[in-house]
Order: C-alpha cells, then sequence, then structure tokens
C-alpha cells in the first residue's frame, strides 16, 4: 500500500505504518520512533496483525490497534482493494479516515483489471501513454452496495481518491444484485452509474466529511461527466478476447522471457533463468 515514500514520509503523525512488498528505499534509512515499515503484502500484513504476530502497539493499550487513517493504494484490482478495505474495517473506530486511491480511471484501458493487457490493449489501440488504475472503482460500488454504514465521496481534483467514514446511509437499496455482478461490470458502467462515486470538487470536502452521505440523493445529476476525466473512452473499445489473453500470457512466458534474456545475456543466463523458475515450481 505504500510504494516510493512520497505519500507516506510527508505525513506527520507519532504513529504510522507502512506495507508494501518492495519498498523502492531502505526502510532502516528512514527508521524513527513510532514509524514502522513491512516489505510484505498486505493479505499477510492482516494475517499477521490478526494473530498478534507484529511488533505493534499504541501507546500502553491492550486493545488491538485501531487507525486514525488508512490509505489504501496496494494492488489496483477489485479483488485486492476490497479485501484490503473489508481487512482494514477490523482496525478502524468511530471516526477512522479512509483514503482510497485510484478509484476513477483515466479511460477504458486504464480501467480493465490485468496491467498487462491494459498496456497491450492500450498498445493496440494506438494509443502511446497512460496509467493502470486497474477496477478499484468496483469497490466504491461493493462498499456502497454491501456497507450502507459508511458514507463517502470522491475528490475529483487531481487523480480521483475517495474518501471514506463511517456515517449510516438514509437508503440501502443496492446497484447491482451481487458481488460477481459487480465483478463483471465495465468502465462504461462506471461513467453510466457515476452518481454512486458521489464525485466532488476537493475544496467541498468539508461540506461532506463525517455526514451521512447518500450519493442516490446528494450527487449531481449529471456525476457521469465528472467520472469522465479523459476522452478515450468514447470510440475505443477495450474488449479483451481470447486472442488477447493468450497473446500477453505467451508474451510473459518463461520460454518469452527466456528468448529475450538470450538475446540480451547468451545460452548460460537462459539456461540459469529456467532452473530458477522449474526451482521455484518445485
Ligand atoms: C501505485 S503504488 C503506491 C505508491 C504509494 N502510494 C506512494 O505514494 O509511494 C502501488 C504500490 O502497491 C504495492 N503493492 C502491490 N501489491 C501489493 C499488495 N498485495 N499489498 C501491499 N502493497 C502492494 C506496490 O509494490 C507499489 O509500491
Amino acid at each position: 500500500m505504500f510504494g516510493g515514500g512520497s505519500t507516506f514520509f510527508p505525513v506527520e503523525i507519532p504513529f504510522k505504518v507502512a506495507v508494501d512488498p518492495c519498498f523502492v528505499f531502505e526502510p532502516s534509512e528512514h527508521a524513527k520512533d513510532g514509524t514502522h515499515f513491512f516489505e510484505i503484502k498486505s493479505d499477510e500484513f492482516f494475517k499477521k496483525l490478526d494473530c498478534g504476530d507484529l511488533p505493534l502497539r499504541q501507546t500502553s493499550s491492550t486493545q488491538p490497534i485501531k487507525f486514525d487513517i488508512i490509505f489504501i493504494d496496494g494492488y489496483h484490482t477489485f479483488e485486492q482493494s476490497f479485501r484490503d478495505f473489508e481487512n482494514s474495517l477490523r482496525y478502524s473506530h468511530k471516526k477512522t479516515l479512509w483514503l482510497i486511491d485510484d478509484t476513477v480511471p483515466s479511460d477504458a484501458y486504464s480501467a480493465l483489471p490485468n496491467p498487462e493487457i491494459s498496456s497491450y490493449k492500450r498498445h493496440r489501440a494506438g494509443l502511446d501513454r497512460g496509467d493502470w488504475h486497474g477496477d478499484v472503482y468496483k469497490t466504491i460500488f461493493a462498499i456502497h452496495d454491501r456497507f450502507p454504514e459508511i458514507s463517502y465521496c470522491t475528490l475529483m481534483g487531481g487523480n480521483p481518491q475517495t474518501v471514506l467514514w463511517k456515517a449510516e446511509r438514509s437508503t440501502r437499496a443496492p446497484l447491482f444484485s451481487s458481488i460477481s455482478e459487480i465483478e463483471s461490470a465495465s468502465y462504461y458502467d462506471m461513467i453510466r452509474h457515476g452518481k454512486v462515486m458521489m464525485p466532488i470538487t476537493d475544496e467541498t470536502l468539508p461540506n461532506y466529511i463525517f455526514r451521512s452521505i447518500d450519493p442516490a440523493l446528494e450527487a449531481a445529476p449529471d456525476s457521469w461527466r465528472q467520472v469522465i476525466t479523459k476522452p478515450n473512452f468514447r470510440n475505443l473499445s477495450p474488449e479483451v478476447t481470447l486472442m488477447d489473453l493468450l497473446v500477453v500470457s505467451c508474451k510473459q512466458s518463461v520460454p518469452a522471457r527466456a528468448y529475450l534474456k538470450f538475446n540480451k545475456d547468451g545460452l548460460g543466463a537462459v539456461l540459469k533463468a529456467i532452473k530458477n523458475k522449474l526451482r521455484e515450481n518445485r
């Protein structure tokens, strides 16, 4: 949920915890009382936290740790971000604020859940550059449908992020019939249901925070316009065919990577790469 430190380091707070399987800095160089780094995946972090296996303690309390602010910005898929949110609930209190990053993908390519397919399709469509937001937007749909006790709004300035807090919403009607229906939603569904994202301008956040917010009643009627942040949504289909899946998985396969390595480093390196892969899979 944390990478280069550009978000984490500027936060001045006596107790803070960073979790990322791959920090791009040396955590020991930033060691400080009250600052904790865990170079593991978020699932493992919560598992260890649940078992009391992490050396984390807030003041002298024996109660489970409760975070004031939880920033979710790990692997950009619905599956992972929703699980991170659900896991983090156990470590929240009445006034905890969540910030979920990348909740509004910049175009239909950015919204694809697989980063390699996203970049492959984008390239095939003749578009050179673009982000990968993945399908984190579905986590907001799922929270809307499954957690009516949570209110939220989405800050549309810059890269949109959703701010969430505990406040019961007045209507409980879900938008989708099941989590699997949410799972199969597309970027276009997100636009169609733009209201559910509860888009707001950053400056107006103080008018909403900690209030009970019901997107069905409070979001601007043309909210869908606000969730369109780039023009590529209109005419380029990001449909993923079986052929795309095949091409991308072939590109990523061991022989393909070994071939690239062979061209670069010679036969010895290829044999070593294959041997390592076989050892990993044993
Ligand atoms: C978009 S970057 C986040 C950058 C970070 N917010 C910052 O400002 O420096 C996404 C990060 O999520 C990490 N990540 C990927 N899978 C993860 C997981 N399962 N659990 C926790 N972090 C993960 C990646 O290593 C990467 O550093």
